[in-house]
């Protein structure tokens, strides 16, 4: 997958949006190592939540030839408009730009695959409520949990049958006990690429809800 063109963004901008470091590449190497399968199932809706710049959604749409739509969701007023210039720059035309917390706003069962690189960063509640938009870009409180998991109960609600759900996990989110919770949903689990980025062990799971309702 091609790095998209992200030169319309400045030091300013990432005063305010997470710029993409070693997680936002793993996700997309992630993305790119399960392309066919992706591909595969020729997904009609693509919904990255916590987007940022942008990068990732506009890398795969980029990588899919805009055949399918794309809605790029972050609670920074920032990161959206970063992610639709994003967008907009590498051609894609089919997407929209949604500022929410998480996706309580979207209807149920319309998802085919879904994205997440979360703030995962185990820190103080008072770190993960801060008002500061960057600190809130890694601040996941309790072993870097309380945001994902609002997300992870919402899932199953929101994808299609036979939908994928990309997350990026640290070790110390404990993988193992979201894999469980996952398994007693129903979905398929597959770990698709850990990589170590100086002390943190990252990895991508791919969850794939049944196709049986
Ligand atoms: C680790 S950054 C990832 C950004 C981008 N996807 C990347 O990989 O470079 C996490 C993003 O989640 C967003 N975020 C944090 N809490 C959120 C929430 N409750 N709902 C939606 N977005 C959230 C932040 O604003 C930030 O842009």
């Amino acid at each position: 997958m091609e790095t998209p063109a992200m030169h319309h963004l400045t030091e300013i901008d990432y005063e305010h949006v997470y710029e993409p470091a070693e997680d936002t590449f793993l996700m997309m190497d992630a993305l790119e190592k399960d392309l066919d399968d992706i591909s595969s199932m020729c997904p009609l809706v693509i919904v990255e939540v916590c987007a940022g710049t942008g990068i990732i959604s506009a890398s795969l749409s980029h990588a899919l030839s805009q055949t399918a739509f794309f809605i790029a969701a972050d609670i920074n007023q920032y990161a959206c408009k970063a992610s639709y210039n994003t967008m907009k720059l590498n051609g894609s035309q089919t997407f929209q730009v949604i500022r929410s917390d998480l996706l309580s706003c979207l209807g149920s069962g319309f998802v085919d695959i879904l994205i997440c690189n979360p703030p995962y960063v185990p820190t103080s509640d008072e770190e993960l409520n801060s008002a500061d938009a960057l600190t809130c870009s890694w601040a996941g409180g309790k072993n870097g949990r309380k945001v994902m998991d609002r997300l992870f109960n919402d899932v199953s609600r929101l994808m299609s049958p036979g939908g994928k759900f990309y997350i990026l996990v640290l070790k110390e989110n404990q993988p193992c006990e979201i894999i469980e919770f996952f398994h007693g949903k129903g979905f398929e689990c597959v770990n698709i690429l850990s990589r170590k980025a100086g002390r943190e062990n990252l990895s991508v799971i791919k969850f794939t809800k049944s196709k049986i309702v």
